[in-house]
């Protein structure tokens, strides 16, 4: 069995062999961006349209790449420019465009639940790309991809997340996934920015950087989501540095064959120093690759396309 859906919104409710099934499908996709013709027929005649309220570097590019390489016709939206400004809703946006028949809508937008709220408005599959605070599936199916690539699986395995967790959409997504695919995870920042009600999450926390570094086998570093603080977190980017950024010395606490993970985008020197971005054990590049992959995979298997 493959992955059969409607709508790709979150990671919470899928199963694990869903997770598996959309993998193994991102893995056959991989080679079609290395090729001379980076080109399949698969999605001829589809239209996608990638509708972003919220800025976006890697999602939005890797969305509208993984389209062109299926085929599909692409169509972007970006809020800023758009009738949005002149006071329309979400919803007769979302009509409007529905009116002219599209496939696929994808959307990201700073409201949690607003992703669903389109799913359940219309007949086009929609893709999550980042709701709010509350889930970014494809991100997480494109580290999954990463960490199964470079640790062979999930059994086990020791998945430290440090940073602004309680802001993360990145972080729920990920939680969510590498526990139903048996990895260990531990969440570690201060307490203000970790979740209330982690024991429903069923991950260690801990605001010690060592005790949540020492013998992980993953360890991934997010950014502070300053534009979804109503008050600072923490004193300063400096301090923030001091007591969580991940660098070069503490990480010799992980594994020594541990892998360096990054979301995007990073606040170089902050939650990550240079040094440990740009050396041997970070997959931060490999993590924007898999992107490309998973999201043909995503749109291919919502197009009705077959699970490999
Ligand atoms: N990781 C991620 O969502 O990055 P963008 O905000 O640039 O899309």
């Amino acid at each position: 069995m493959g992955f059969v859906a409607k709508d790709l919104i979150a990671i919470e409710p899928l199963e694990a062999a869903d997770i598996i099934a959309i993998l193994d499908t991102a893995e056959g996709f991989l080679d079609v961006s290395r090729r001379d013709v980076k080109k399949v027929p698969a999605l001829r005649g589809k239209t996608v349209v990638n509708l972003f309220f919220e800025p976006s570097t890697r999602t939005r590019v890797s969305f509208e790449i993984a389209e062109k390489r299926l085929s599909a016709d692409t169509i972007n939206f970006s809020s800023t420019g758009s009738s949005t400004s002149k006071g329309e809703t979400l919803l007769d946006t979302v009509k409007n465009i529905e009116a002219m028949a599209p496939d696929i809508l994808v959307i990201r937008h700073p409201a949690a639940g607003a992703a669903q709220f389109v799913a359940d408005r219309t007949s086009a599959a929609v893709i999550n790309a980042g709701d709010g605070r509350h889930e970014h599936p494809t991100q997480a199916l494109l580290d999954l991809m990463t960490i199964r690539q470079k640790k062979g699986g999930f059994d086990g395995l020791k998945v430290t997340i440090v940073g602004d967790i309680a802001n993360s959409r990145v972080a729920r997504s990920n939680i969510f996934g590498l526990n139903k695919l048996g990895a260990k995870v531990t969440l570690c920042g201060p307490g203000t920015m970790l979740p209330n009600k982690h024991e429903a999450l069923g991950v260690e926390v801990t605001s010690r950087l060592e005790a949540a570094l020492e013998g992980a086998d993953v360890v991934m570093a997010l950014r502070i989501q300053k534009e979804r603080q109503s008050t600072p977190t923490f004193p300063s980017d400096r301090e923030y540095a001091k007591y969580f950024g991940l660098n070069s010395q503490v990480i010799d606490l992980c594994e020594p064959d541990v892998i360096i993970m990054h979301p995007g985008p990073v606040n170089r020197g902050v939650e990550i120093s240079s040094n440990l971005l740009d050396g041997s054990r970070s997959v931060v590049l490999g993590q924007v690759e898999n992107g490309v992959a998973v999201r043909m995979a995503v749109v291919y298997l919502l197009a009705g396309g077959v699970a490999q």
